[in-house]
């Protein structure tokens, strides 16, 4: 009886541990922050139009670069299929922590960073990152890599929202994209088995069971291409993927409960 009742208090504790949001979700709600700007509510709109609001929410150690409306509806008009515009719009989520200080205290006056277009697997080669880089005159500059084109670079205008290390918005000058980014999308031609895993992985392989922890594949990925970037300075606890795959405490914390029943 005695045993029993440890195994029981051990269940209640694990049930307790994997139901706590904070095992999982990151604390902050980027709509919620974005609600207290009125010129970047189109931005927000198309945040959680595309889905990349929850991904935001979803993570820790980030930085959203935000467009004012003027420029967003520049954006809307070439009216892009939402696939696409969801790629443009993740080259504006930095998958790392900077603002307005770490930015002015770049090493070497520049860094390159990867964002979740990087992350989500869909972008060739390195083309998902995004440099950031001090010009003369103080002038912080943002443009995708590989893109050799003035025209592709914006600047930053402001820190609009600062919660270290967690997740930080800046407003830039207008919108960041790249042909990589406007490609046609392949996810939008693929059968319909594999849509459920494209959005987090989409070269997980078609064989890959869904799994709870199957969203840490493209973000190991992203890990190993960020770690010699150099710009991780002042990251918190390190974590160079920007949040730890959610699905892992669970799958963990689930192994650890079949075992206690088990033995039970
Ligand atoms: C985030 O905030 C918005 C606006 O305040 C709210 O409608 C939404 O439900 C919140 N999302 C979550 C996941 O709490
Ligand atoms: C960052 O997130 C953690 C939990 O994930 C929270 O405890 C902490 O207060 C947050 N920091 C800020 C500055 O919001
Ligand atoms: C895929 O799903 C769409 C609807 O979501 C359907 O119209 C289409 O026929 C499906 N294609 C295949 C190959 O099953």
């Amino acid at each position: 009886m005695p045993r029993a009742g440890i195994v029981r208090i051990c269940l209640l504790l694990l049930v307790a541990l994997t139901t706590w949001p904070g095992a999982c979700r990151a604390t902050h709600n980027i709509t919620a922050i974005l609600a207290g700007h009125r010129d970047l509510a189109e931005f927000s709109r198309q945040l959680t139009a595309t889905g990349l609001a929850d991904d935001i929410d979803g993570r820790n150690t980030i930085t959203v670069l935000a467009v004012d409306d003027a420029h967003m509806a520049t954006l809307k008009a070439r009216g892009l299929p939402r696939e696409t515009l969801r790629h443009v719009l993740s080259l504006h989520v930095l998958v790392d922590y900077y603002d307005d200080d770490k930015l002015h205290r770049l090493p070497g006056g520049s860094a390159v960073v990867s964002t979740l277009f990087q992350a989500s697997g869909d972008a060739p080669g390195s083309e998902g990152m995004v440099k950031i880089a001090v010009r003369r005159g103080g002038r912080v500059a943002f443009v995708p890599q590989d893109v050799d084109d003035a025209r592709a670079t914006v600047f930053y205008v402001k820190s609009v929202h600062e919660a270290p290390y967690n997740i930080s918005v800046l407003q830039v000058s207008s919108v960041i994209t790249s042909p990589a980014a406007e490609a046609p999308s392949a996810t939008e031609s693929k059968p319909n088995a594999t849509d459920a895993t494209s959005r987090h992985g989409p070269h997980a392989g078609a064989y890959t069971a869904p799994s709870p922890a199957g969203q840490g594949s493209s973000s190991d990925i992203n890990a190993a291409k960020q770690a010699g970037d150099g710009g991780d300075r002042g990251k918190k606890n390190g974590a160079s993927g920007g949040g730890a795959p959610c699905g892992l405490p669970f799958a963990l914390a689930f192994l650890m409960a079949a075992i206690l029943v088990v033995n039970w």
